[in-house]
């Protein structure tokens, strides 16, 4: 196991502990403690960068968001901070999903998919759908490349006196356009995990999914977990409703 696997298992153990997950009859636990820390610690800080760089982008058009961090000055001071401890964050949860977040075949014919996802033509998904969709890990990768050019360009522009002029001014470009592809993919998931994907967000608050979501959405990882086969569920599901 290398150390990063290492560090990752000893706080999901860790995490355990400080805090619980029940898990009822006709739940899966979807999202340990740990996890569910990572992300919402990860929100907090985007959200938070967000805002605050909203505010430094267009100081007119966003004047109600400064006042709310103790004024212009102290907006600018704070936004460097929130994006580094997003990063941090990040690169926890980055451990914690880089296994599950590996691209696979059945990823691309998912993205092939995607026109039918967004529509909800599909009753369920297909076997191939493991823990994550394609979607997901698209999404999962975005943040991977969008946090790396953040990082580098916020710190070219945190120390804009000892880096030439020119590589600052590259630099505002390309965070300003990682922002952009951030917003983006931030709207699309807040939707999905919530309006969309109807007990989808559940997952991250109590950690659990109920078993007809997981067959639904995951089946490769309903039948990995339950050893049942999701079509079958739906199929039986289906005549029990017919029936009533
Ligand atoms: C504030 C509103 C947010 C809500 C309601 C939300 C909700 C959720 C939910 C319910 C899941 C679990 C999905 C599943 O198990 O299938 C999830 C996963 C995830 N979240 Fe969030 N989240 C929010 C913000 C964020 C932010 C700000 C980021 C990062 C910038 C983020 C990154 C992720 C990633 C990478 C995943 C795993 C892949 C995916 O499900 O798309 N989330 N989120």
């Amino acid at each position: 196991m290398s150390t990063a696997a290492k560090v990752d298992e000893r706080a999901r153990d860790e995490f355990a502990r400080l805090g619980t997950t029940r898990v009822h009859r006709g739940e899966l636990l979807r999202h340990p403690v740990y996890t569910r820390f990572l992300h919402w610690s990860v929100a907090i800080f985007f959200v938070l960068s967000l805002l605050t760089g909203f505010a430094i982008y267009s100081p007119w058009l966003f004047r109600w968001i400064a006042p709310l961090f103790g004024g212009g000055p102290r907006t600018r001071l704070l936004h460097p901070w929130f994006g580094l401890l997003f990063t941090i964050f990040f690169f926890f949860q980055f451990l914690n999903w880089m296994a599950p977040m590996a691209w696979q075949e059945a990823d691309r014919r998912w993205m092939r998919r995607l026109r039918r996802y967004a529509t909800n033509e599909n009753r369920i998904e297909t076997e191939d759908v493991g823990f994550f969709n394609g979607g997901q890990k698209l999404y999962f990768w975005a943040i991977v490349v969008s946090a790396i050019l953040f990082l580098i360009t916020g710190v070219l522009m945190w120390f804009d006196d000892q880096v030439p002029r020119w590589v600052v001014a590259v630099s505002y470009v390309v965070h300003d356009l990682a922002a952009l592809v951030m917003l983006a993919g931030f709207i699309i998931h807040v939707y999905e995990g919530t309006a969309h994907q109807p007990g989808t967000f559940r997952s991250m608050i109590d950690g659990t999914v109920t078993e007809p979501w997981a067959w639904t959405h995951h089946p490769g990882w309903y039948r990995a977990l339950t050893g049942r086969d999701a079509r079958e569920e739906y199929e039986r599901e289906k005549r029990r409703q017919e029936e009533r």
